[in-house]
């Protein structure tokens, strides 16, 4: 780790947004059973779920995405800015998390607290991510595509080894508390994956309330929409002119990036890091 990264419990962590009071901040927060989770592993969703989960939760109420920039109204448990807004919550709450289970805190497993668990090819999050380390300052530099398969793959990376991000949630035996969903079946069908989330959260809205959501969460609307698609950032410390943050939101850019032997290296580190798990990916390795 350098200056711009935080060692926290074995993993890296972005010091602009992390520090060592509010990680405490987080183990001590007290969750209660009817506040709503995303968990993601960086770069498979995240900002999605924050457009997402307040339409659900109000009825398809465009107030909060259109007035609340997505870091305050839908916050990061372990991030700086919760201890600052998080009084402004109101029920349900709704945030987002890229911890791995292993650092969830205690509040949340003695509480009901309901988790989605979003999942993404991890090839296509490693495309992701190595532009968002050219377009975000307070990271470091990615290296090459080569070197940053490496950091990736040795889990150098923010939040650690997506494979440990995966077992971990995958066992969490958190039973009809959590759902599982992959950013690929959202992007497939967007309603469809707006219908189970609402069924899951014990919502039951019209069709057309459906519709309206999947409208406003599509990647053209989100580009478009101030305050989720983090042009209230100074460039200085993301620069859309490198890459937008909402860069292509589509699965498969990672056969633009990936050459044959990067492709061989990269499927057999994670199917050896998965061999001994019994579920199975939705994604060819
Ligand atoms: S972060 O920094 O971890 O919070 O990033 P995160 O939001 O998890 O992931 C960013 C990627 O999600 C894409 N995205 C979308 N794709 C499709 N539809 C919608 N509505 C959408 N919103 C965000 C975003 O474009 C990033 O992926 P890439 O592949 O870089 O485009």
């Amino acid at each position: 780790s350098d200056g711009l990264s935080l060692q926290y419990q074995g993993i890296l962590l972005p010091r602009e947004t992390h520090s060592l009071e509010c990680l405490e901040f987080a183990q001590e927060f007290k969750f209660r059973d009817d506040d709503i989770m995303a968990a993601v592993y960086p770069k498979s969703g995240t900002i999605w779920m924050q457009e997402i989960l307040p339409l659900l939760l109000n009825g398809g109420d465009l107030t909060p995405i259109q007035t609340i920039p997505n870091w305050d109204r839908v916050p990061w448990l372990e991030e700086k800015r919760l201890a600052v807004i998080a009084d402004t919550l109101t029920a349900p709450r709704a945030m987002v998390t890229h911890f791995p289970f292993r650092l969830m805190p205690p509040s949340f497993h003695a509480s009901k607290a309901k988790v989605i668990y979003v999942m993404r090819n991890p090839k296509d999050i490693l495309v992701s991510s190595f532009y968002f380390h050219q377009m975000a300052e307070f990271l470091d530099d990615p290296g090459t595509f080569d070197e940053f398969i490496k950091k990736f793959l040795d889990g150098n990376v923010m939040f650690g080894k997506w494979t440990d991000h995966v077992k971990g949630w995958r066992s969490a035996e958190l039973g009809d508390r959590i759902l599982f969903i992959t950013y690929e079946e959202m992007c497939e069908d967007l309603p469809a994956a707006l219908r189970q989330m609402s069924d899951f959260l014990g919502r039951n809205p019209s069709e057309g309330t459906i519709q309206k959501i999947a409208q406003h969460c599509t990647f053209k609307t989100m580009k478009t929409n101030r305050m989720s698609n983090f042009s209230l950032v100074p460039k200085e410390y993301m620069n859309p002119e490198k890459s937008p943050f909402l860069r292509k939101g589509v699965p498969g850019d990672w056969k633009k990036h990936f050459s044959s032997e990067q492709l061989a290296r990269f499927n057999s580190a994670i199917r050896k890091e998965l061999q001994s798990e019994s579920f199975t990916l939705p994604y060819k390795l």
